[in-house]
Parts: structure tokens; sequence; C-alpha cells
């Protein structure tokens, strides 16, 4: 055990403790503290923090303080080296004779340029089991490491595995619920609509300001856009949302049919009408309907669903007995519904009704910072059902999907995500499985004759900071040192461009 019980190490320790039990937003920040802490403390020139990857069996740099940035680089075999040691034994270790000891990796030392003369190295553990390791390199003037130092940065070493722990405790937690909350959904019909860009966050802000109202709303954008999935959010952030939400395409059925499914029939109301049934409007009582494709509805239905949306009344097929309905009215179109209009074949009165409310969806080219977030969220529901294990996307492959035009939308999206996890192999989702014709698309940084070069220029910006974050393995001073800039301002940078920490 310790001999004596040094004040300052002590008090680092409540410190850490504190740290571990307020905030887990970036355990790479957290893990940083407890390394450079432990360093000084036992006058460590140098600290690292490597941790195991169990697919590959390689330790990989985590935090690196003071050996440079070229050293993330490197990864090293369970057995390799000093550190590689601890790990196959499960040991800590002090070699004060660096230089002469079997282990010492001469090549790795010699080509990150920093001769390692003395080491102090301890295992971290999860439930006994080794999943990293904490080194200190070089004792400051020359000393030697002793056995209190040994203790106290195995001590240390405890409280970065827990922290690490209780970051994927959270992680995996969070991701749980989120699993749960869709399978609620799902199962109720609903889908978890994703919205990271300033466009889409809008559209949503909007949401939720109409969905208070009873008001009529027209959803318009192009085809694959997410109208029904947020006609869906329309319904389920307003008063209705504990009623049903009764959805019909109605360019599904002809005619006649779509009269009685709309309205409902009386028993002998036509040849096949061998009862009575509730039409799709009765069925929406009190909650909300949603008419998809409200472009292809007969000007004789318009007619009706008119009276429906002025009077609130309706009768059945075959009747002539008025119904009364409390509904609320959403409807969608990918057609040019101005045209329609203009030619006579959509009730210009009807459209004036329906569109008390317009809500435009831009195309997914106009708003690509929803593509991450998108991607990354088709490709764990694919991995769900296929049981494959990606991790996400290569540069090249997110590159691609960015600066493709995305002509269907989301729904093309979603697609290539799931043929890309059928055909593709893990780790990675890679560039060619997307099979994306780059050459026809046009780039995000116009998309859709967006020309706002401050736009263009920001998500160029997020895009490379997000790259060398990632080669850094998200550690903020080292990405500043390789931009060139201040910590400080690659902070504001990565708050102003919402650059996502959690997302590596
Ligand atoms: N923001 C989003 N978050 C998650 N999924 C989305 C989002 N937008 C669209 N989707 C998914 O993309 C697919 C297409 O969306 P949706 O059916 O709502 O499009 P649409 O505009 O109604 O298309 P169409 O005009 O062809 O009917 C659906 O599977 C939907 O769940
Ligand atoms: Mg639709």
């Amino acid at each position: 055990m310790l001999s004596t019980i040094d004040v300052q190490k002590f008090n680092t320790l409540i410190e850490i403790n504190n740290l571990i039990n307020s905030d887990y937003s970036d355990v790479h920040i957290l893990l940083t503290q407890i390394i450079d802490s432990a360093a000084r403390l036992c006058e460590g020139e140098a600290s690292t923090l490597l941790l195991l990857n169990r697919e590959t069996g390689e330790l990989y740099f985590e935090v690196a303080l003071g050996l440079g940035t070229e050293v993330k680089k490197y990864t090293m075999k369970a057995g390799e080296g000093i550190a590689g040691w601890v790990v196959e034994h499960n040991k800590s270790v002090i070699v004060n004779d660096v230089q002469n000891d079997t282990r010492y990796l001469i090549e790795f030392f010699t080509q990150i340029g920093y001769p390692c003369k003395t080491m102090m190295a301890v295992p971290m553990r999860i439930k006994d089991e080794c999943i990293g390791v904490i080194e200190l390199i070089n004792k400051k003037n020359d000393k030697y490491f002793t056995q209190d130092e040994l203790e106290w940065l195995e001590i240390f070493s405890n409280q970065a595995a827990i922290a690490l722990q209780n970051a994927r405790s959270m992680e995996r937690a969070r991701e749980e619920i989120r699993l749960l909350q869709d399978e609620l959904y799902t199962e109720e019909g609903y889908h978890t609509i994703i919205a990271k860009s300033p466009v889409t966050l809008e559209k949503i802000e909007l949401i939720d300001r109409i969905a208070k109202t009873d008001s009529s709303v027209l959803i318009l954008g192009e085809s694959g856009v997410g109208k029904e999935i947020f006609a869906e959010q329309i319904h389920l952030r307003s008063p209705r949302n504990k009623e049903p939400f009764i959805r019909v395409n109605c360019a599904a059925l002809p005619e006649g049919l779509l009269e009685s499914e709309l309205f409902g029939h009386v028993k002998g109301a036509f040849t096949h009408a061998l009862g009575n049934r509730r039409g799709r409007f009765e069925m929406a009582d009190g909650g909300t309907i949603f008419l998809d494709e409200i472009g292809d509805l007969p000007l004789s239905l318009q007619a009706k669903l008119l009276r429906v949306i002025q009077e609130k009344t309706f009768e059945k097929v075959g009747s002539d007995i008025s119904q009364r309905v409390n509904v609320r009215i959403l409807a969608a179109t990918n057609k040019d519904i101005d045209g329609l209009v203009k030619t006579g074949e959509f009730r210009s009165d009807l459209y004036y009704r329906l569109n008390v409310l317009p809500f435009y969806i831009p195309p997914l080219r106009q708003r690509p910072e929803d593509i991450p977030e998108l991607a990354a969220f088709f490709l764990k529901k694919c991995i769900r059902t296929i049981k494959k294990q990606f991790e996400g996307f290569s540069d090249e492959a997110m590159e691609a999907m960015l600066s493709y035009s995305w002509p269907g939308n989301v729904r093309e999206l979603e697609n290539c995500i799931e043929r890309a996890c059928v055909i593709g192999k893990p780790p990675r989702i890679q560039r060619d499985v997307l099979f994306l014709n780059n050459e026809t698309s046009s780039s995000e940084y116009g998309a859709g004759g967006n020309r706002d070069l401050k736009r263009a220029i920001n998500i160029f910006k997020a895009h490379f900071i997000k790259k060398i974050l990632k080669e850094n393995h998200w550690n903020q001073t080292e990405t500043a040192k390789a931009l060139d800039i201040q910590r400080t301002y690659l902070s504001r940078l990565i708050k102003e461009l919402d650059i996502n920490p959690k997302e590596h």
C-alpha cells in the first residue's frame, strides 16, 4: 500500500472523482485530464493512454501528451513493446532502463523522435479485464519511477477505466432508449424523424407552431423528401395526438372505391356493399386525417371534401343522413398543384381551403447537413435486421454522399444505405457499394441553385475540421495544432458549425 498520503495527489484524485461524477459529454477530454494529472504528479515527461481494439487486437493511442502529433498514426499489437506486455500479462511494470529492455520498441521511438529512458506502465481494467494501458515516459530530471508512484498510477488508471466504462454505458443506454422509442413508434406506425440541418430544424419549429392549430395544412415537396413523416409529426405534436392518425392514399384507388373508403357506405349502396361500412373520416374523428397524393383526388370527390372542411359534415355513400366529424385535415402532393388549379384539374376553392398553412419541404440536396445524420440512422436500422457490425462510413463514402444530388431525396438515401449494408463488408461502408453516379450530380456546395458562398464555406469547414478531429481521435488540442489555430478558436468553430464530438 502507499507508504504516505501525499496531499497534492489526494486532492487531484478528489478533483478527478468530481469530474467523473459530473460530465460525460466528452469522455476524451476527461481521459486527457486524468492522464495529464497523473503525469504531472508522478513527474513523467510524456504520457499516453492506449486502448485495446478488441476486433483487431491492436492498441491505439487515445491520448498522447508530450510525444507530438505523429504518434497517433501508430498502433501496436498485444504483446508488442512494454505496453503490449502489460496488456498480455495484465500487470503493471516499472522499467528504469528501457534502452536495455528486450521489450523496448526502438524503431517506434526512433520514428517518433523521442528516445525513451524510463517508463512506468499500468493496465486499465474493467472487471479484471485489461482494456488498455497508461504509460508515463521518462521521469523528469533523469530520476527513476518508484513503487509508490506506480501505485498512484494504478489508482489513476482505475479512475480512467471507470470514466470510460460509465461513458460507454451511458452511450449504450442512450442508444437503447432511442431504439425502444423507435420500436414504440413503429408499432404505432410512426417513424423517427431526423433533423440536423438549419433548414430542417426550422421546419420542425414551424411544425410545433402549426400543430397547435386546427387549420388544414398542404404539404408540398419533391418525391421522397419526407412529406408523410412531417405529417406524422404535425399530428404527434398536436393536442390530437392521443386520437387516431388516419392515412389515405388518394392515388391508390379508383374513384368509386375511394369515395367509400373516405366516407363509408351503407348496405346496398352498390352491388358489393353487403353491410354498413365506416369510412376513413369517421375513423379519424377527434384526430387527424392525412390525404396523401391529394393532386390525384377526382373532381367529384374534391367537392365532397370541400364540404367536410367547410361544414364538417358528410354522407356515407348510399345514404342521405349527414354525419358530423371533428377531423383535422393534412394533405400532401409532389405535383405542381398551382398548375393543376390553373388547368382546372384541381378546384381553386379547395386549394385555398387546404392551403391555409402551406408547408414546403426542400429537397435533400438543399440541406446537406442532414445527410450524415440520416445515413447513420438508416445504417443503424439496417444493422439491426442484417446483423452486420458496421461502424460507419469511410471518408470517401461520406464525401460521395455529400456531393450527390439525391433526385429521389431521403427515400433514395434510405435505399442506397440498405443496399450498401447488404453488399458491403464491415467495419465501414465504402464508396463503391453506394453506387452513386457523382458525375451527373451537382455538388453540395452549390446544390439546388444555392449560391451562398458563406454557407458553402461553412459546409467545407465543418467537413474538414471533422476529418482532422477524427485523425486526431477527437483530441482538440492536437487538432488545433494540426490546423494551426488556437485551441479556443477550434472550440468556438466546433460549436458554431455544430460539429458533434459524440459522432466518433
Ligand atoms: N427527416 C427524416 N428522418 C428520418 N426518415 C426520413 C426523414 N425524411 C424522410 N424519411 C424516410 O424517407 C422515406 C420517404 O419519406 P416519405 O414517405 O415521408 O416521403 P414523401 O415525401 O411522402 O414521398 P412521396 O412523395 O414519394 O410520397 C420514408 O421511409 C421516411 O421514413
Ligand atoms: Mg408520401
